[in-house]
């Protein structure tokens, strides 16, 4: 023991934690989520909102650090606000008093002695950004993030997916070539990061079709704006879209497909809006099923802005009004 009281390192202590983890893993939505948490302080709730805004996964409090020993007792400790597993980073927001922020400092600086091993950040207030600027969500603009009601699917979930997906692609297809023809324009992100986890020869086209709306309502005429560059006769095809709603693109599309012969025709969709289908047509691989809600980012638009958000979210009513 050193006479301020502090255990010197590596003497079994620092490996001690007096409170296991106790609040759940959660990705609560909306505002009235945190019922069961009591956040010491206002700030903490804002942080928590952000995160979940953006569904980063998040702990409060999840684990105390003894910082100093008396004999075996333990006389200070250290209790990080925020653990975010999916950063393996502990977060500790710092109020703005400048005499705590003192303290604070003090008690990190220790704690970073005595667990190497532990990834901690003290975060002021513009810190957020740059936090969540590793998620990649510099895209953003401040009157474009105004427009977004929740995060549907983060980018991180998206990734996940798009990996599964490839990973059963190269199985079925083993030993084949493949070709992909992917509709524009919103399946561009999707298109492009499945594409990159195909293992074998693939070629790729493109369509480019808008869909007729009359006064709103669904119909099922479809316009060819840029056709197929190759026939695609005997080849074994994929066709690859951003969404499938009502489901009258996606047939109207696959008729015009089978009519060129193609050994085969599967459909790979991102988004599947199932309670919206008018049409039935099997899909072969789905990333994700999603509720009937008008969702833009990752390629999908509302008069033709947010595609290049890298995630998937629903727009507050709002945004849709002239
Ligand atoms: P469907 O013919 O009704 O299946 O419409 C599919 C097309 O409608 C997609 O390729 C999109 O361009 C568009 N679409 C349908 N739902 C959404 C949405 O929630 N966000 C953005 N575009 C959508
Ligand atoms: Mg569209």
């Amino acid at each position: 023991m050193t006479e301020n009281g502090r255990k010197p390192r590596g003497n079994g202590h620092p490996s001690i934690h007096l409170l296991e983890p106790v609040a759940s893993t959660r990705y609560p939505k909306g505002s009235s989520q945190h019922a069961g948490i009591k956040f010491v302080h206002p700030s903490e709730a804002e942080f928590a909102r952000i995160l979940d805004f953006y569904r980063i996964k998040w702990i409060y409090e999840p684990r105390s650090f003894p910082l100093r020993w008396d004999g075996d007792r333990v006389t200070e400790m250290f209790t990080p606000d925020f653990y975010l597993p999916g950063l393996d980073t502990y977060v500790e927001l710092t109020t703005m008093k400048q005499s705590l922020v003192t303290k604070k400092n003090r008690k990190l600086r220790e704690l970073r002695e005595l667990y190497p091993e532990v990834n901690i950040r003290l975060l002021y207030r513009r810190d957020y950004q740059s936090l969540l600027a590793k998620y990649g969500y510099r895209a953003i603009t401040p009157t474009t993030l105004e427009d977004i009601d929740h995060v549907l699917l983060s980018a991180e979930e998206i990734q996940r997916r798009v990996d599964d997906l490839a990973e059963q692609i190269n199985r079925d297809y083993a030993g084949l070539e493949l070709w992909l023809v992917g509709i524009l324009k919103g399946v561009a992100p999707f298109m492009t990061d499945l594409m990159r986890k195909l293992t074998m020869p693939v070629h790729v086209d493109y369509m480019f079709v808008t869909k007729y709306t009359r006064d709103g309502s669904e119909s099922d005429a479809v316009r060819i704006l840029k056709d197929l560059d190759h026939p695609i006769e005997g080849v074994h095809l994929l066709m690859v879209e951003d969404i499938v709603d009502t489901g009258f693109t996606l047939r109207y599309i696959l008729n015009y497909l089978r009519a060129r012969k193609p050994a085969s025709l599967k459909v790979c969709t991102l988004l599947d809006k199932r309670a919206r289908r008018l049409v039935d047509q099997p899909l072969d691989y789905v990333a994700f099923e999603i509720p009937d809600e008008y969702v833009v980012g990752y390629g999908l638009d509302h008069r033709e802005l947010y595609r290049n958000l890298p995630f998937v979210c629903v727009l507050k009513p709002e945004a849709y009004r002239p």
